[in-house]
């Protein structure tokens, strides 16, 4: 079985000591240790290289990741061929860790703290609401924004999860459909979006919808940036609408140093760095997808 590894990002040589941890026989390839008819598994992450169609002996592609619509933009595959992505590999702790900071960042009004601190304004009349009065809801109830969801549960905090079909996870409040989106957004203190972006969340989070959410919410962007309308999300803040954003990703990155983002007092910018893939877990998922198929 030749497992090939290819990312413009990570580094070969760091994945495969991981890999031979786990397993003597899983062996990672560099594309020019073999020929590219005899390829049977791609292991690919931000890709330099794009054209597979040559890999007539492919029978998966695996992105290191757990968004994978660039992959699908970018990658030409032989027809027909299978791509799998991460879902989990560590990223729904970390997601969830990302998403616990996020909230109690705006929860205990660090946002007017690091205010006052520019005015040296000894702020004490600072008051907040308990967890159990700070109501979350979590745009997308997939394998991380569930457990980004489950996680803010467990903590106390009343929390709903918004998906296009209904997903029952316990302790989360589900709403499911378009029908109900706009009473789920009107019941978010704190929305945290995790909807993967593809033709039907390009542009999701937008004026109108932003608008359904209360007076003084804060929104936290966790998945792809292309799924927030940012001039919409700009006027927002600005209006006074909403309290601020914390925001991980974004319609363009790196964000261009002349973006309004960069310098808004109510933004608070991450360089995608909520849920960095952790190389032994996604590994250990790798052999897993393997053996699934019976590729391993
Ligand atoms: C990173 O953004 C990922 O999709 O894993």
């Amino acid at each position: 079985m030749n497992i090939v590894f290819h990312s413009g990002a990570f580094d070969l040589q760091e994945w495969r000591r991981a890999a031979q941890t786990i397993s003597p026989e899983f062996r990672l390839l560099a594309p020019e240790d073999v020929a590219i008819e005899e390829i049977d598994v791609l292991l690919i992450w931000r890709p330099a290289l794009t054209d597979w169609t040559q890999a007539s002996n492919l029978k998966l592609v695996i992105g290191l990741g757990a968004g994978i619509d660039g992959l699908a933009r970018q990658l030409r595959l032989p027809a027909g061929t299978p791509v799998e992505r991460m879902r989990d590999a560590g990223m729904r702790q970390a997601m969830s860790e990302y998403a616990t900071y996020a909230v109690l960042h705006f929860q205990r009004n660090f946002d007017q703290f690091r205010q006052a601190q520019q005015e040296k304004n000894w702020l004490t009349h600072s008051s907040y609401r308990s967890n159990q009065d700070t109501r979350i809801g979590v745009l997308g109830q997939g394998s991380l924004g569930g457990a980004v969801a489950q996680y803010l549960h467990s903590l106390g905090y009343p929390t709903s999860g918004w998906s296009r079909s209904r997903k029952t996870l316990s302790g989360v409040n589900a709403y499911a459909g378009e029908d109900a989106l706009n009473e789920f957004l009107g019941q978010c203190d704190i929305l945290i979006n995790m909807l993967p972006h593809n033709a039907a969340t390009e542009g999701f989070l937008n004026m109108d919808r932003l608008s359904r959410l209360p007076q003084g919410a804060a929104v936290v962007c966790l998945s792809r940036g292309a799924v927030t309308d940012e001039s919409a999300l700009l006027e927002h803040l600005d209006s006074g609408h909403l309290r601020g954003a914390m925001m991980d990703v974004f319609q363009q990155e790196p964000l261009p140093a002349a973006h309004p983002l960069w310098s808004h007092p109510k933004v608070w910018v991450t360089p995608h760095q909520s849920a960095p893939t952790q190389i032994e877990p996604a590994l250990r998922e790798v052999m897993d997808i393997l053996r699934e198929r019976e590729l391993a």
